[in-house]
């Protein structure tokens, strides 16, 4: 078995961040994350990282791969060089990102179908496009790469919460004016860069169209 050498991007307790070469068995087909489990299992158990399915459903490990957010269960370790956190969402530690000060942007939306209590709530509108945005995993990738999202400004709703409108805008069973909602969480200040690209397939750019239509 050939020994592949990583690059991870860790904190320090005293704040600020170091790389740390990392060496990992190459089993064929090995992820970014099955190296990751063997640092911690076999050389520094205080690596820091996030995971929960192991294949692409939980959307728990997010990282960036050589700069581009990826999920390190769908990732090839054969391939990758350097791991490093999530960009433009707060460090916890090591890869590990905090993702509830960026939710806390969406308190009290009701991101769910709602209905009048006089009217019972219809079927769904079974789309494609709705139904590729309900695969979304909620992995945070798309917020990492948006050049309009940032931590201090939280009037701006960045790319993920754009596709939860989406999803709801395009179910018959909601009521709510989505678009309104997507307006007030500043889509007007979506640049249409392109860059929020996701790496489970989901139409990031169908849905800001669907919003702005
Ligand atoms: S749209 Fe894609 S990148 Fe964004 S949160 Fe959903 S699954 Fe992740
Ligand atoms: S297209 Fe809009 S939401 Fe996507 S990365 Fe660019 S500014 Fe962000
Ligand atoms: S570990 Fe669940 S999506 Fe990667």
């Amino acid at each position: 078995m050939k020994d592949h050498t990583i690059i991870i991007v860790r904190s320090l307790p005293e704040g600020g961040r170091k790389k740390e070469k990392f060496t990992v068995p190459l089993q064929p087909g090995a992820t970014v994350l099955q190296g990751l489990v063997h640092i911690y299992d076999t050389v520094d158990s205080t690596l820091a990282f996030r995971y929960s399915c192991r294949y692409n459903h939980c959307g728990l490990c997010g990282i960036s791969a050589d700069g581009r957010p990826r999920l390190a269960c769908k990732t090839k370790l054969e391939t990758t060089e350097e791991v490093a956190p999530l960009a433009n969402l707060p460090i916890l530690r090591d890869l590990a990102v905090d993702r509830t000060r960026y939710y806390s942007r969406f308190k009290g939306m009701r991101l769910y179908p709602e209905g009048d209590a006089a009217e019972p709530l219809g079927h769904l509108v079974e789309e494609s496009l709705h139904r590729n945005l309900m695969g979304c995993l909620e992995c945070l990738c798309c917020v990492a790469s948006c050049p309009s999202h940032s931590l201090s400004d939280v009037s701006f709703g960045g790319p993920y919460l754009f596709v939860k409108l989406a999803q709801l805008h395009l179910d018959s069973r909601d009521r709510t004016d989505r678009r309104a909602q997507a307006a007030e969480k500043g889509l007007a200040r979506c640049r249409e860069c392109k860059k929020c690209r996701c790496p489970n397939g989901i139409d990031l750019h169908g849905a800001l169209e669907a919003l702005n239509k």
